[in-house]
């Protein structure tokens, strides 16, 4: 039996840095509303000739790198992101270019914030099936650039960034479980409702949200979809290491780990450095704690992510 296993991370963050303070130079907030209602201390900005594609790279090229193997042995290549470089061809695609290699499928899924997830339970279940040894899975975004930044009930909360994983093919199970599940009666809650058409931008190209709502269905169903995925592979809250959740408000990321018993030292909390990189969050964030030795062999870690649409999901990971 084919089981699959991360076999190595990596991630990037461009270079420049906003922190609060340069915000409160954009719009009227504070450095202490902002850290007081979401954790978040600084974000990453992408320069102009930055592109997501860019970003993916980097973070692609180290989790390559750590797992051992050639870019060349990539037999799948998928990307989470909300940012695409362009309506058509793919993140993935321009991805593959990047790396030099060609001939293996490469797409893009749109799960917004909880894309990365949503990307690791599918190509789990390619490598599981045998279509590919080595599959490389990312979550890529340039937040900045579907930002209002005149808004500063949004443009405060997100950030620039990428992280990758190698998904491999192994004889002992790496991933344990995953459950997806997606709300669609909740599309107006996060959005950037703006269409293309005919040449214009209709409608708004920038993130709207309802803070409020979004805060209230992202506690509850991150704390339910780790519940709902723990006895399913025969496992108990006590049994988790790390619980990493999508990195958006660290008081979201408190509020779930209250509802599941856990305490705050078994969470991988990322958000004040990064701020909210949408599908970009999770893999960050399992990059660091796996490089700053956190995350040991043996470990199980949990990623749970949520994001518009809504969708919400979570896989369980022996390491
Ligand atoms: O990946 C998922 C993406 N989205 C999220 O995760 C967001 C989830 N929601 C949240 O994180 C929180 O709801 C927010 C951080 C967005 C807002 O926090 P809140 O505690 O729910 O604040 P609020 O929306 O109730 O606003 C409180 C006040 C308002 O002023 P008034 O009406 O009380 O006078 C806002 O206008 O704070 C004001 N406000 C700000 N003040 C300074 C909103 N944004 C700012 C700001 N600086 N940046």
């Amino acid at each position: 039996m084919i089981h699959s296993r991360i076999a190595g991370t990596g991630s990037y963050l461009p270079a420049k840095v906003l922190t609060n303070a340069d915000l409160e130079q954009i719009v009227e907030t504070s450095d202490d509303w902002i850290q007081s209602r979401t954790g978040i201390r600084q974000r990453h900005i992408a320069a102009d000739d930055e592109l997501g594609s860019d970003l993916a790279l980097h973070a692609s090229k180290a989790a390559i790198a750590a797992a051992g193997i050639d870019a060349a042995d990539i037999g799948l290549i998928i990307v989470a992101t909300t940012t695409p470089d362009m309506i058509f061809p793919s993140t993935a695609c321009a991805l593959q270019a990047k790396l030099g290699v060609a001939g293996c499928p490469a797409f893009d899924v749109q799960a917004v914030c909880s894309g990365f997830v949503y990307a690791l339970a599918t190509a789990d279940l390619y490598v599981r099936a045998g279509h590919c040894k080595h599959a490389l899975v990312v979550g890529a975004e340039v937040y900045s650039r579907i930002l209002d930044w005149t808004d500063r009930g949004t443009c405060v909360l997100f950030g620039d960034g990428a992280g990758a994983v190698v998904l491999s093919a192994a004889e002992e199970p790496g991933i344990l479980g995953a459950r997806l599940h997606a709300d669609g009666a909740h599309l107006g809650i996060l959005s950037v409702p703006g269409q293309v058409r005919n040449g214009v931008v209709t409608g708004s190209p920038f993130v709207t949200m309802e803070g409020n709502a979004v805060f209230r269905f992202a506690v509850r169903v991150l704390a339910d979809v780790v519940d709902e995925l723990l006895p399913a592979c025969n496992l108990t809250r006590a049994d988790i290491d790390w619980l990493i959740p999508h990195q958006a408000n660290v008081r979201i990321i408190e509020a779930t780990a209250k509802r599941l018993g856990m305490p705050m030292d078994k969470v991988v909390v990322t958000v004040g450095m990064h701020g909210n990189t949408s599908a970009a969050s999770i893999p960050l964030a399992l990059d660091c704690a796996v490089r700053d030795g956190r995350i040991q062999r043996g470990h199980r870690v949990i990623l749970a992510g949520v994001g518009g649409g809504f969708t919400w999901g979570a896989v369980v990971v022996r390491w």
